[in-house]
């Protein structure tokens, strides 16, 4: 479903190259929960918007659902549903409706889709009471979920969450974690960036560890904790990274 080969992604800054990714290779199965995991400046948000076309690989390929993010952009784009943390994306000045029926409108939806569609959402995340006042005076936890309805809107196969639950209060990451059950449920593959160490615990099928740019681990998390004989996800991605890459092996 992702194929990520030997990808590689340098910036530049001023005169100075940074290498945000290291020749990362792994792949996401259909209807796979995969966390990514890495400290700040790890790659994880470069590795996402990568895959999303974004940002195109110095060097190595992505392929989304057989589609190189290269080549075939707008074929991914009608596939995916992407939300970056920090960036919200809606617009202020409109009501949370008007935000959604926007991208509605964006991806193509007719208007009865759009209604159910925002109908279902809207009840999925407990909006219905706000779903007529205007963004811009809405919290931290209200907008996010109005973004992560807005990611949803088109239905996409594949879900890219940039850590969907940074601000969220207790209730509203429940609800995203009750959201990733029904996703994984209809057969969606998400990949999801996180620290929260429990959430990708509680989550997730798969793990990929990140550490400045390289990927130290990717596997099926269960069986890390057997090998690990140890289920602390935390312990375990601390000792990955002092370890490194050196017993890595895909
Ligand atoms: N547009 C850019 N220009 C220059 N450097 C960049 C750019 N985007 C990312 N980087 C660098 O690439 C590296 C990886 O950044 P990235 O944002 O992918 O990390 P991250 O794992 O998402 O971190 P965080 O947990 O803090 O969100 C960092 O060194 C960052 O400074
Ligand atoms: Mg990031």
């Amino acid at each position: 479903m992702i194929e990520i080969n030997e990808v590689t992604k340098q910036f530049q800054d001023k005169k100075k190259f940074v290498t945000a990714l290291k020749h990362v290779s792994f792949s996401v199965n259909k209807g796979e929960v995969v966390g990514l995991l890495g400290e700040n400046g790890a790659g994880k948000t470069t590795l996402l918007r990568t895959i999303a076309t974004l940002l195109q690989p110095t060097d190595g390929t992505v392929t989304v659902s057989g589609y190189d993010t290269i080549k075939n952009p707008n074929e991914i784009k009608k596939r995916i549903g992407v939300l970056f943390g920090g960036e919200t994306g809606l617009y202020d000045r409109l009501t949370a409706r008007e935000n959604l029926e926007y991208f509605a409108v964006l991806y193509g939806l007719s208007k009865h889709e759009t209604k159910v569609r925002i109908d279902d959402l809207a009840k999925m995340f407990g909006m219905r009471d706000y779903l007529d006042r205007k963004v811009g005076g809405f919290s931290k936890g209200m907008r996010q979920k109005v973004s992560i309805a807005r990611t949803l809107i088109h239905n996409p196969d594949i879900i890219l969450f940039d850590e969907p639950t940074t601000g969220l209060d207790i209730t509203s990451s429940n609800v995203f974690r009750q959201l990733v059950h029904q996703l994984k449920r209809e057969g969606k593959t998400i990949l999801f960036s996180s620290h929260i160490m429990e959430e990708v615990s509680m989550l997730c099928d798969s793990v990929a560890m990140m550490h400045k740019g390289e990927l130290v681990y990717h596997g099926n998390l269960q069986e890390l904790y057997q090998s690990e004989g140890s289920s602390d996800l935390n312990y375990i991605f601390m000792s990955k990274l002092v370890r490194g890459n050196e017993n890595y092996a895909s």
